[in-house]
């Protein structure tokens, strides 16, 4: 088999153990707040992953909701301008909104949601993501948590695809040859979905 070149960054018991200090952290926050006011927004579909494992992390009464924008690809890449494909199903209004994100890279996607979600005068908004690449923001965004910092390098497993694959994998790899995961997918579906194990 040839090895496609992925480098493990986050293995599973480490992001494990991530999510479980990350969750007692919100939790603390929103100790003691008025029960049902707590609801957390996982953005669609990169944050699934992370956002159940966190919310049993996190040892506080919380609502889920899902949130899906998609960027207008006539606008050009890294625009900023964005629809919103799925929205809430709820009001927001009064409550503690707690944004869920795989990754922060441009902080376009999360400046975007901010602003949407806070004009609908919600009794407070903090995010939480899994990655952050600050070596990538365009626009500074404020994020209360992150899991882990990572380098300007494409990554993917624990919710991160490409091209829509590859989010099961449970833990989180760097590609440095991008080119190769569309000429070999045999390739890396061997190496990241071993059939003995890991
Ligand atoms: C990813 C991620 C964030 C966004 C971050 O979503 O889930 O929402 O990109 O990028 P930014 O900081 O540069 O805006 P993506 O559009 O890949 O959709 P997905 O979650 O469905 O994979």
């Amino acid at each position: 088999m040839n090895d496609p070149g992925v480098r493990l960054l986050f293995g599973r018991d480490e992001i494990s153990r991530r999510v479980r200090e990350l969750g007692a952290s919100i939790a603390e926050t929103y100790a003691g707040h008025a029960p049902g006011k707590l609801v957390l927004v996982g953005v669609l579909k990169g944050s699934s992953i992370f956002l159940a494992d966190l919310i049993r992390a996190a040892r506080v009464d919380a609502g889920v909701d899902f949130i899906s924008i998609s960027s207008y690809a006539s606008d050009g890449p890294g625009s900023g301008v964005v629809r919103i494909v799925k929205d809430l199903e709820q009001e927001i209004a009064g409550k503690h909104v707690l944004l869920a994100e795989d990754i922060v890279d441009t902080g376009l996607t999360l400046t975007y949601l901010r602003k949407t979600l806070q004009a609908r005068d919600p009794a407070s908004l903090r995010t939480v993501t899994l990655i952050d690449k600050p070596a990538r923001r365009l626009l500074p965004v404020p994020v209360d948590w992150v899991g882990f910092e990572a380098p300007d390098e494409f990554l993917l497993g624990y919710g991160l695809d490409y091209r829509g694959i590859y989010r099961n994998v449970p833990e989180l790899f760097s590609v440095p040859d991008v080119a190769r995961l569309a000429l070999e997918p045999r390739t890396f579906v061997e190496r990241l979905y071993p059939q003995h194990g890991p």
